[in-house]
């Protein structure tokens, strides 16, 4: 660690615990409407988030630095050596439309508690000083709540989705992700694959609180993730004839809405009918969307996943047609648009292996939740911790970690990187 990082970071207080560090930000993008956090990509309460964390690096000596597709990198490298086959571990600041405190913030909070706890440990001369990098990255619109396709700031680094196209992604009053991030200080023209960013990375684990109830019935603190469902992204939009509420009779309507319930209701049916399967219709938005109107169009959103992708791929084939069938009873028409699809992913074997002989006592899950982890993983090993969520419940208010089990996933977190930071070079070929 060069002078100014060893000065810097011994002025810092011994450790933070996840929970001080969480407390700090507790107040950030509230949501008095919805209740939970509201913390879209870009918006202030996401800056104030993004500042907190620059901040707490900083005043680590990490040198955080913003890269042109919107990701924060942090840097602990004692060695003073190339940023080369680092071990990077981080998580998202950005929320989905009032959720939780925990689904994003606390593995970045983790990650820096983690390094604390290494730090801690160098200086009281029980570890040496790594020869590989340590780096924290905090990924742009993991949720895809303002944008609508998740994990964009790691799909840009990877190339999994294009700079222009991903440029192009509007939010709901029209400002694309070009405007937002030029507004960031960003170049737009610069979205896009990242090689030099990412052949920095050697192996990346993400701490993520867990996203169900996995860990309540097992009755352990930490888990290691196996796997990530399939899941996509659809765009259904069911179109009518707009006229007015009062002065257009029951009888000839063609309304939208109507079709849309039925197709909601179908959407259920159908997913129940495979086993392991989730279909979930969670947004809705009418056009114009007026009480005393008709409406000519309603736009409504799926999200599909399954193990099989292939089976995925059946249920939407499924409800478009079902779609199609009851938009037509209504005299309405309707148009299936896919706006994003991730594979199952099978986080890396031998990292498993790793992480599970590092942590013996946390049992194994899988998730059906997204992250940027599960778009890494194509790219480089990648795996995942998971920490209890005594509700069970996320992307809600009632998303919640006790301050023992966040402790115990600091220092898991803590363990597995000292483990690979010790390791050799973990590259995938
Ligand atoms: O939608 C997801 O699974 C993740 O929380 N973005
Ligand atoms: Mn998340
Ligand atoms: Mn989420």
């Amino acid at each position: 660690m060069n002078r100014s990082q060893d000065t810097q970071h011994d002025q810092q207080p011994a450790r933070s615990s996840v929970a001080g560090l969480l407390g700090e930000i507790a107040g950030v993008g509230t949501d008095p409407v919805r209740g939970g956090y509201s913390r879209p990509v870009y918006s202030p309460a996401e800056a104030d988030l993004r500042e907190w964390f620059i901040e707490h690096a900083r005043r680590r000596g990490l040198d955080p630095q913003v890269d042109r597709n919107g990701i924060i990198w942090a840097w602990w490298n004692p060695s003073g050596g190339p940023l080369r086959d680092a071990v990077v571990t981080g998580s998202h600041l950005d929320s989905v439309p009032g959720g939780g405190a925990f689904d994003g913030p606390l593995g970045v909070a983790s990650a820096l508690a983690a390094l604390d706890l290494l730090e801690v440990d160098r200086l009281r001369g029980n570890g040496s000083a790594p020869s590989r990098p340590l780096g924290l990255a905090v990924f742009p619109e993991e949720e895809g709540s303002r944008f609508g396709i998740a994990c964009l700031g790691s799909r840009l680094l990877t190339g999994t989705l294009d700079g222009a196209r991903a440029g192009a992604l509007r939010d709901a009053d029209g400002v694309s992700f070009a405007e937002a991030s030029a507004r960031h200080g960003l170049d737009p023209g610069r979205l896009g694959r990242d090689q030099e960013a990412l052949s920095r990375i050697g192996v990346f684990v993400e701490l993520h609180v867990e996203q169900g109830r996995g860990l309540i019935d097992l009755g352990a603190p930490v888990a290691i993730g196996s796997s990530i469902l399939g899941h996509g992204r659809w765009r259904l939009s069911i179109t009518g004839e707009g006229n007015h509420a009062g002065t257009t009779l029951m009888a000839g309507r063609r309304d939208p809405m109507v079709a849309a319930g039925a197709v909601i209701g179908a959407v259920r049916d159908l997913a129940r009918a495979r086993a392991d399967a989730r279909a979930t219709v969670g947004r809705l938005v009418p056009v114009p969307g007026g009480t005393n109107v008709i409406a000519s169009r309603v736009d409504l959103w799926l999200d599909v996943r399954h193990p099989d992708d292939v089976v995925t791929a059946e249920l939407v084939a499924a409800i478009t047609v079902r779609a199609e069938e009851i938009s037509a009873l209504e005299g309405c028409s309707s148009s299936m648009v896919e706006e994003s699809l991730s594979a199952t992913v099978d986080f890396d074997a031998d990292l498993r292996r790793r992480l599970a002989a590092t942590l013996p006592d946390a049992p194994v899950l899988a998730t059906g939740a997204g992250h940027d982890a599960g778009v890494l993983a194509a790219h480089l090993p990648t795996g995942m911790v998971f920490v209890r969520n005594p509700t069970g419940v996320s992307h809600a208010p009632g998303e919640h970690v006790e301050n023992d089990d966040a402790e115990a996933g600091a220092g898991a977190l803590a363990a597995v990187l000292r483990d690979l930071l010790a390791a050799g070079p973990t590259r995938l070929g």
